[in-house]
């Protein structure tokens, strides 16, 4: 392919405020084409964003061959299918996270995307950063790894969130828990072995706040939060010789990464959603695999899928 990917959008919901001014950052997409169950929201964001062609539905969008990609921005219980249909009609798929806590659906799905020689990644924006390789870079300053601490909650602000909505698959750990998750991975550079979760729940039945514990083997365990009534965003990675912080690690804002010895590393400034278009923009031309591809999607899903077993059932979970 030469020139930009023509992307569509499925989806006009509140994150396309930080995911367009990355599309425009780019030059590796075009945004082309978004879709909406409601026609005015979808004009609206087209008219601001400048975007040509709006569709009433999302079946027109993914049957429009105008399109080559898609990037699917709605409710988490809609990921698996929307991708399923988007990869049948021949699209790419940058689908939000978290993709799902069923490792059978990532292996569906990639086994069609492969198949049909098309990309499929999951869109963890913030591990294509400087915030996310610094980190994983300078691990070995603190010596043998033995802890990772990370808590993402933040204030929600209407309880008609669809991360308050049991049948659209919200909860915290869905939502921001499953950041501390790959961060956990990331940083461990490896899969767990075994999940404790402990869920407080909303009225409606999600996971209002969740506790866990990923066990990596050898003496190496993360500790995650997630919650949605407090404001709190950070890493800590522990060792044998010292540790390493970072705050608001997740948005792309995190300016420095501090080590208990007095070191700092200065982090740049980025759009994550530019540097993840990039990604998904390179894959599509076949300079490289996607970032996070089905194995890293896995091994998202599997973690998630144990936390929320061991939460139900208040044992320690395999992964
Ligand atoms: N990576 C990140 O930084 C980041 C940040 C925030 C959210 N997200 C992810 O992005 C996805 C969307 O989150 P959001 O904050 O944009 O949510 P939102 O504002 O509630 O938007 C969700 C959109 O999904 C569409 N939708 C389709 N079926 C729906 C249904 N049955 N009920 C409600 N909405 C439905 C709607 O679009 P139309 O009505 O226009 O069709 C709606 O606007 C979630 O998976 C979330 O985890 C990612």
């Amino acid at each position: 392919m030469t020139g930009p990917v023509r992307l569509g959008i499925l989806g006009a919901g509140r994150i396309l405020r930080r995911f367009l001014p990355g599309s425009e950052r780019t030059g590796a997409v075009d945004v082309v084409a978004i879709a909406s169950r409601n026609a005015e929201r979808a004009s609206a964001v087209a008219a601001r964003h400048g975007i040509p062609t709006t569709h009433a539905s999302y079946e027109a969008l993914l049957a429009d061959p105008a399109i080559d990609a898609v990037y699917i921005a709605v409710p988490n219980s809609l990921h698996h299918a929307w991708t399923m249909r988007a990869l049948a009609t021949g699209k790419h798929v940058l689908c939000e996270k978290p993709y799902s806590t069923n490792a059978a659906e990532v292996d569906e799905a990639h086994d069609f995307a492969e198949a049909a020689r098309l990309v499929l990644t999951e869109g963890f924006m913030w591990r294509h950063g400087p915030h996310a390789t610094s980190f994983a870079e300078e691990l070995p300053r603190i010596g043998e790894l033995r802890t990772i601490r990370s808590t993402f909650t933040f204030v929600i602000g209407s309880d008609d969130d669809i991360r308050l909505n049991r049948e659209l698959a919200g909860g915290s750990l869905m939502d921001v828990g499953t950041y501390c998750v790959s961060a956990s991975r990331l940083l461990a550079g490896r899969e767990p072995i075994a999940a404790l979760g402990v869920a407080w729940p909303a009225v409606s039945g999600v996971d209002e706040r969740f506790n866990g514990i990923l066990d990596f083997g050898d003496g190496m365990v993360a500790t995650l939060t997630s919650g949605f009534r407090s404001e709190h965003s950070s890493i800590e990675a522990i060792g044998s010789d010292g540790s390493l912080r970072l705050d608001d690690p997740f948005a792309g804002r995190a300016t420095k990464l501090i080590g208990s010895d007095g070191f700092e590393v200065a982090i740049p400034q980025v759009d994550p959603y530019e540097l993840e278009l990039d990604d998904f923009a390179a894959a599509i031309r076949g300079e490289h695999p996607v970032r996070l591809g089905r194995t890293d999607m896995l091994g998202q899903a599997r973690a998630l899928a144990a936390l929320y077993e061991s939460a139900a059932t208040g044992r320690r979970v395999a992964v």
